[in-house]
């Protein structure tokens, strides 16, 4: 008999497997390897986590509630259970995902390894940018990991990334996000997430690379400050209703996942198609600020390496690696 690690994912999952059904106490015990008292143990647990189950004698238990925050054992529950799980990491609140993914790395931490908290006191953005991290319905999330490629290799990472996701949420949600070179995901012109990606590198390798995701998913209008709201949007704006977002999650996980290991492989066949289907510049007039020199001209793609292909106003083409684009005409 096999005795299940974390009994509780396995109850979980199986109850939602059962889609609002019944399942039976015998059935989970035998799956778990435990007894029935066991599971009842295991549901009273699961009680006063906010999960209300009904249970019958002759049919066993269904759910019939389950929290609609962030939990972690609903985020592990909805991965794919055909692979290892990554390991994650889920705090009630933290500095910055991508500070104590950055500390556990220093520690020695096996890779890969995802830190997901509810809310951050310091999260950051690109160019020491601050990230609004109240817990109101955000997934703010880092996964860790170690490359071992050369850093030149590195640079279209946060590109790669960035499609992939926006691919993810438009298949699953059902909405077109975009990206705006580097970083930003735009959903009709408004902040839907960001990505904050930090290497650290070892004269000629990538000893580790911090992929950070801030994705706007539940929270509604008025939970945003005053100074982003007009910019700012979530998925369940835009779909005019909330979404599970532990089930959203994990798809990410598993996208993200993936994604990298194509990037690993060196399997990037469809960045290019996928940049094309995503890119928000494209033939816009756009202005980039680098450091204190401004460029204007229009966007047109990127090239191999991810750099951002500018036609500029005074008609000679530059390709640049790094920057703050404002499209100033759509
Ligand atoms: C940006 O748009 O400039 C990128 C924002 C990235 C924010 C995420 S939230 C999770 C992770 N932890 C951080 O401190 N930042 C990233």
């Amino acid at each position: 008999m096999t005795v299940v690690k974390n009994p509780e994912i396995t109850i979980i999952r199986e109850l939602l497997k059962a889609n609002s059904g019944f399942v039976s106490g015998n059935r989970l015990a035998e799956i778990i390897g435990i007894s029935r008292v066991g599971i009842w143990n295991h549901m009273e647990k699961l009680r006063t986590q906010g999960f209300i189950f009904e249970a019958v004698r002759s049919q066993g238990y269904r759910l019939i509630q389950k929290p609609d925050s962030l939990h972690p054992l609903l985020i592990e529950a909805n991965l794919a259970t055909h692979k290892e799980s990554p390991r994650i990491i889920f705090l009630e609140e933290v500095d910055s995902t991508n500070s104590e993914a950055e500390r556990r790395l220093a520690n020695g931490k096996e890779t890969p390894f995802i830190v997901i908290s509810r809310s951050q006191t310091a999260g950051r953005g690109r160019l020491g940018r601050r990230w609004f991290s109240g817990d109101s319905g955000n997934l703010l999330l880092s996964v860790a990991f170690r490359p071992n490629l050369s850093p030149s290799r590195m640079r279209n990472f946060t590109l790669w990334m960035s499609v992939n996701l926006c691919e993810a949420i438009a298949n699953t949600c059902k909405i077109s996000p975009g990206v705006k070179w580097p970083n930003d995901l735009l959903y009709e012109g408004r902040k839907l997430g960001g990505i904050l990606t930090e290497a650290r590198i070892d004269s000629d390798q990538t000893r580790d690379v911090i992929f950070g995701l801030g994705l706007n998913i539940n929270n509604p209008r008025k939970s945003w400050p005053k100074d982003i709201a007009s910019r700012t949007t979530s998925i369940s704006d835009a779909l005019g209703h909330k979404v599970d977002i532990n089930r959203l999650t994990a798809m990410l996980i598993n996208r993200i996942l993936k994604a990298y290991n194509q990037f690993i492989k060196n399997d990037l066949d469809t960045l290019s198609n996928m940049w094309e289907q995503f890119d928000l510049l494209r033939g816009k007039q756009i202005s980039l600020l680098q450091g204190k020199t401004r460029f204007q001209g229009i966007a047109s793609g990127i090239d191999d390496s991810g750099a951002l292909r500018l036609k500029l106003n005074t008609g000679a083409e530059l390709a640049v690696h790094a920057g703050d684009v404002t499209i100033e005409k759509e």
